[in-house]
Order: C-alpha cells, then sequence, then structure tokens
C-alpha cells in the first residue's frame, strides 16, 4: 500500500519505518526541513534501538522517503497517517494546533478518496473535529479513523512490529477493512471500535499504566514505614494474573512525553465535562512527591545538602532512551541546586539533550560514571541504565568521598551490599548501614 505519515517524531517515525519494513510504499513529511535533510542522509534524530539500521536498508530497498512536500507526498497516498505533537498547554489541555493545520493542509491537498488516520493522541471528539477541518477543504470524499498508537520509547521497533493490539475508531466499513488489511501482518489482535472509544482508549490505557506505578509507589514507601520489601509484595501481586506483574516497579515515579502529558489531559477532559477525575488527580499528585523521595533521603543521610557534592547516575526519563522529557532527573536537581549542592551528573546518551534544557553553573556534565561519582558526598541514582548494574559496588566506594548510595530505582540487591561499608536507601526495600540491613521499624499498633 501507499502511505503517507505526517510527522516524524516518535510515532510518526517509527511507525512509518516499521510500515515500510512491512512492504509497504511510504512517504514521512515533516515541516522542519533540517529535519528531513537529516533523515535523507541517514542520520537519525533520536536514539531508538534498531531504528537507524531498519531506515537505511528501507531508503535502500526504494519504500521509504523523506520529504516537505505534504501536498505531493499526501497526493500519492492511499492511507495517510496524521502523527503530529499534542503538546500540552500550561493548564493540562493537549495543544492541537499541529493536527488542526495538518488537517487543512491534507484538505486542501487531496485530489481522490483517502482513508486519513489520526495516530497523535487527542482528546476526544478530536477526530471529528479533524474530520471537519478536511471536509471544509476537501473536494474529494474520504473516511477517517482513529488508531491509537501504544509504542513505548526504548523499545518503539520492537513495540511496533509486535502490539499486543490494534485499536482501530471508525465508523466506515471500508478505513477498517483497508487499515485492518495494513495492520494484520503485523498482529491478529485487531480490534473495530467507534471512533470516540479509541480515543479514549489510549487514554485510559496510560492513565491505567500510570496508576498502576504511583499505585506500586505508595505501597513502597508504606512497606518503608513497616520494615517490608516492595520487590517481594508486587512479585506476589503480580503472580494474581488480575492483576498483572508489569508496572509495579517502584521507583522515583514515572516521566517521559507520555504519561505526565496523557494524565493530565485526561483530567481536563473530565473536567471539561463537570466530572472530577479525583483517582487520576492523586496518582500525578503522588507522582510528582516520589521524585523528592530521594531528596528526604538524601537529607536523612547527610543532614544539609547545601555545600555537598551530589553525583548523579541517570537523566533520561527511562533507559535505552536520550528523552529528557520530564525526567525526574530536572525536579530532583533543580532541588539539590536550591538547595545549595553542587551536581556532577553522568548519562550514557542523554546528556547533552539535558544540559541543552538545564544548563546551570552549578551541574558538572561528566564523560563517565566515574567522574560523576568521584569525590561526591553521596551517589544517586536516576535512571536504571545496564551500565550502572555492571559497576561492582567496590568501584563506586573508592570513587566516592563517602560510601552514601541513593538508590531510586533499585539495581542493586541485598547480596551485593554485603561486606560494603554503604549507607544504601533504595525504594520501598529496608535499608543497609555497612553490609547489615537495618532492623525492623516497631509497629506502633
Ligand atoms: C508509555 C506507554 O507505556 C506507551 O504505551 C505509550 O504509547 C507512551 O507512554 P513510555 O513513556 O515510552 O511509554 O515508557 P514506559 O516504559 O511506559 O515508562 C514510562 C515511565 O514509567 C518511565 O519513567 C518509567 O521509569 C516508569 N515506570 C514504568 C516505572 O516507574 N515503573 C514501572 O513499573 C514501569
Amino acid at each position: 500500500m501507499k502511505l503517507a505519515v505526517i510527522g516524524t517524531g516518535y510515532v510518526g517515525l517509527v511507525s512509518g519505518v516499521c510500515f515500510s519494513e512491512l512492504g509497504n510504499e511510504v512517504v514521512c513529511v515533516d515541516n522542519v526541513q533540517a529535519k528531513v535533510d537529516m533523515l535523507n542522509n541517514g542520520e537519525v534524530p533520536i536514539h531508538e534501538p534498531g531504528l537507524k539500521e531498519l531506515i537505511s536498508s528501507n531508503m535502500v530497498a526504494g519504500r521509504l522517503s523523506f520529504t516537505t512536500d505534504l501536498a505531493s507526498a499526501v497526493g500519492s497516498s492511499e492511507i495517510i497517517i496524521i502523527a503530529v505533537g499534542t503538546p500540552s498547554l500550561p493548564d493540562g489541555r493537549a495543544n492541537l494546533t499541529y493536527i488542526e493545520q495538518a488537517a487543512k493542509e491534507i484538505g486542501q491537498a487531496i485530489d481522490t478518496y483517502k482513508v486519513i488516520v489520526v495516530k497523535s493522541t487527542v482528546p476526544v471528539g478530536t477526530n471529528e473535529k479533524v474530520a471537519d477541518i478536511i471536509r471544509e477543504y476537501a473536494t474529494v470524499s474520504f473516511d477517517f479513523a482513529s488508531v491509537p498508537e501504544f509504542l513505548r520509547e526504548g523499545s518503539a521497533v520492537k513495540d511496533t512490529m509486535n502490539p499486543d493490539r490494534i485499536i482501530i475508531g471508525t465508523a466506515s466499513e471500508r478505513a477498517a477493512e483497508k487499515l485492518t488489511a495494513l495492520h494484520s501482518p503485523l498482529t491478529n489482535q485487531i480490534t473495530i471500535t467507534d471512533v470516540r472509544s479509541s480515543e479514549m482508549i489510549k487514554y485510559a490505557s496510560n492513565a491505567f499504566l500510570a496508576t498502576k506505578i504511583s499505585f506500586i509507589n505508595e505501597i513502597a514507601n508504606i512497606c518503608e514505614k513497616v520494615g517490608a520489601n516492595v520487590e517481594e509484595v508486587a512479585n506476589g501481586m503480580g503472580m494474581d494474573r488480575r492483576i498483572g506483574s508489569s508496572f509495579l516497579k517502584a521507583g522515583i515515579g514515572y516521566g517521559g512525553s507520555c504519561f505526565p502529558k496523557d494524565t493530565q489531559a485526561l483530567i481536563q477532559i473530565a473536567g471539561q465535562m463537570d466530572y472530577d477525575f479525583k483517582l487520576l488527580k492523586s496518582v500525578v499528585e503522588v507522582n510528582s512527591d516520589q521524585r523528592f523521595n530521594v531528596i528526604r533521603k538524601l537529607e536523612e543521610l547527610l543532614g544539609d545538602v547545601a555545600g555537598c557534592t551530589i553525583g548523579i547516575w541517570g537523566l533520561a526519563f527511562k533507559p535505552e532512551t536520550d528523552d529528557v522529557r520530564d525526567a525526574p532527573a530536572l525536579d530532583i536537581i533543580e532541588t539539590l541546586l536550591a538547595r545549595g549542592a553542587q551536581v556532577k551528573a553522568y548519562d550514557p546518551i542523554a546528556s547533552s539533550n539535558f544540559e541543552r534544557n538545564f544548563n546551570r553553573s552549578e551541574v558538572k556534565y561528566c564523560q563517565s560514571a566515574q567522574e560523576a561519582a568521584t569525590e561526591a558526598d553521596a551517589l544517586c541514582i536516576l535512571t536504571e541504565w545496564k551500565e550502572f548494574s555492571n559497576i561492582p559496588l567496590s568501584s563506586i566506594q573508592q570513587w566516592l568521598k563517602s560510601p552514601n548510595l541513593i538508590d531510586g530505582r533499585n539495581i542493586y540487591r541485598e547480596e551485593d551490599l554485603k561486606d560494603t561499608p554503604f549507607a544504601y536507601y533504595s525504594i520501598g526495600r529496608p535499608r543497609m548501614n555497612n553490609g547489615v540491613r537495618e532492623s525492623n521499624p516497631v509497629l506502633s499498633f
């Protein structure tokens, strides 16, 4: 099939590339000339395992190209996929400017029947609005569908090629048939539903996953108080198939481009219809607070952090990505600086993105994990990169000024700490001091 994909962000680029890998002829459109030039030269603007290789092989095979010329890309395609960004406005609502602009340009450009798909995450009702805009400008018939994207950063290619399900929200049988044919090489779990339910499925899924994370983080906080271990608890809970074991990893909260934005947007969507989504508001509040656990733990260890040097390992919001959007490290480092600490930070690939967003003289961006830890009063692990868990604690001990370790992602196990002098605070697990687990707190009931 011939496809045009509008927008070469995470969703658009990965979807376009994967559809070309399936044998379709795909033109990806972006209005930023520099980005299109970069892609045409085989350079990839995002770090995503496997993506670069797929781009070059499909470009060589003549199935994948990049352009700024929306009209010609759209004109020669049977299916048009809109995957432009919907960033948050200051009040949490989704900014629909880019999608409305794309709809107008598509409407002006089409001259034969098309199936138009919205993949961007958009509030309920937006697809209908997009269709109205296209209708205003188009002189030919078209059908539209909402096909939300569930890929995760860091495993975007894998997730797109092996989805758990494909949701197609459309009122048109013709569009449903065409889109089923497009997606059937990926999975046989394809569900056709109405447009508004499809839009809601995306928000509800992300809100539910965010809820699982905030839930387990609160359980972790209670585990610390009662002397239980959140990993044992999550393991025991996850064996119940009704609960499931994924997204029960306690830590310093979720970040990234989706959960923070989509939870806020769903709260706004509900609020606009006079519904107070209390549960989701709490999920967001718990998540913001969870980041500060790192600061609280540091202050318990060091007293005041003013004048201290704190080593930070991990700036990306999760491993295998250089994305720092809404990364917990942003709030944590900001707070450390506000309290008078100096910071030495290292991330395997996200440092330059982070520095672009956070350029402060009190932060030294280091070239290695060792450099960030050297002579620091304490080390905080904020992203669970494999590189970090491969570093022996004996090396960290040699590098640090004092053996203080806050493990915000629970990458070390209790056995690793035996025979070490560390004061080791993790999330929802017993503290360790000098290789010994702290005695259980006295329960006051
Ligand atoms: C998420 C959704 O998973 C995906 O379906 C959607 O399309 C986009 O949003 P992504 O943000 O790329 O994907 O990453 P994900 O792996 O879901 O992690 C999100 C955040 O949650 C990260 O900050 C991660 O550290 C945190 N997380 C995840 C936890 O703290 N605990 C967990 O158990 C899982």
